[in-house]
């Protein structure tokens, strides 16, 4: 049987990619468990501070099987708990996680990619809610982390009409962090990630927290809780290391403590 979900590790970064190139890459419960599954062994492993989904050339992901889902009932959905159950996996990942993505991020793809910290994003990319076609809706968190990536203008029009948004648009509209020419995409984001794994893990992980924190509470709440994070920052060797690297010029040498 194929695959699903591969998983490759490039020094400190875990890659995972989703592999059902014969269906855009859909999302059926084997792929989001093997994202799920991925996950767990990469943020289980000390050596891996920063984790890699992609897709291939032609889609992140174009969206929650269609196939798999379209004769559930109500009960179905709310009994297994469709979606809650495995696919907010990748939102509780405590080491940051990029989205590289290409072609097509559809619905539950967007959505999926939305989940992640970032969106690293292919000059070829489309992102898109097109649920109201099928005569449903977002399901996975479209119709909230939409309109905080692009405001309520733009996440109602896609929405509601179904209309993709290219590369460039998403980028303006804060949607992705960078769009890089589709060859180099892998490349480009396996060496941010790099970037990030090579700095202190625990103090990575308390910028990933205190970053998600603005999107849950107020801003005095969010400044107290980055002000005490920032705080117990000092008790960090990785901190002394750091500031101590700075002032000898030379280079810190992080020990993840
Ligand atoms: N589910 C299941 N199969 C899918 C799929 C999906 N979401 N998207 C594409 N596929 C399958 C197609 O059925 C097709 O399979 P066959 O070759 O066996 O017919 C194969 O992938 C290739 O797709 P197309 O032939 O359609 O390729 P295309 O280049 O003409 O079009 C596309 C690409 C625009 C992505 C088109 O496939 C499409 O519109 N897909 C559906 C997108 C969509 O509606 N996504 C939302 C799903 S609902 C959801 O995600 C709910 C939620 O919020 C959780």
């Amino acid at each position: 049987m194929t695959q699903v979900v591969l998983t490759e590790v490039h020094g400190k970064v875990g890659l995972i990619r989703i592999n059902r190139p014969e269906a855009m890459n859909a999302l059926n419960n084997n792929v989001v468990d093997g994202i799920g599954a991925a996950i767990d062994t990469f943020e289980a492993d000390e050596n891996i501070g920063c984790i890699v989904i992609t897709g291939n050339e032609k889609a992140f992901a174009a969206g929650a099987d269609i196939g798999f889902m379209k004769d559930f009932d109500y009960m179905h959905a709310y009994k297994t708990d469709f979606i809650t159950r495995n696919w907010e996996r990748v939102k509780t990942a405590r080491k940051p996680v990029i989205a590289a993505v290409a072609g097509f991020a559809l619905g539950g793809g967007c959505e999926m990619a939305m989940m992640c910290d970032m969106i690293f994003a292919a000059d070829t990319a489309k992102f898109g809610q097109p649920e109201i076609r099928l005569g449903t809706m977002p399901g996975a968190g479209g119709t909230q982390r939409l309109p905080r990536a692009v405001g309520k203008a733009k996440a109602m029009d896609m929405c509601l009409t179904a209309r993709m948004m290219d590369a460039a648009e998403a980028e303006k509209s804060g949607l992705v962090a960078r769009v890089i020419p589709a060859d180099h995409l892998l490349e480009e984001t396996l060496k941010a990630a790099t970037t990030i794994a090579s700095f202190s893990l625990p103090v990575i992980m308390m910028i990933k927290e205190s970053v998600n924190r603005a999107y849950e509470s107020s801003l005095n709440e969010g400044l107290l809780f980055e002000r005490r994070v920032f705080h117990s920052a000092f008790a960090l060797e990785d901190q002394k290391e750091g500031m101590a690297a700075f002032v000898e010029k030379r280079k810190a040498v992080f020990k993840n403590r």
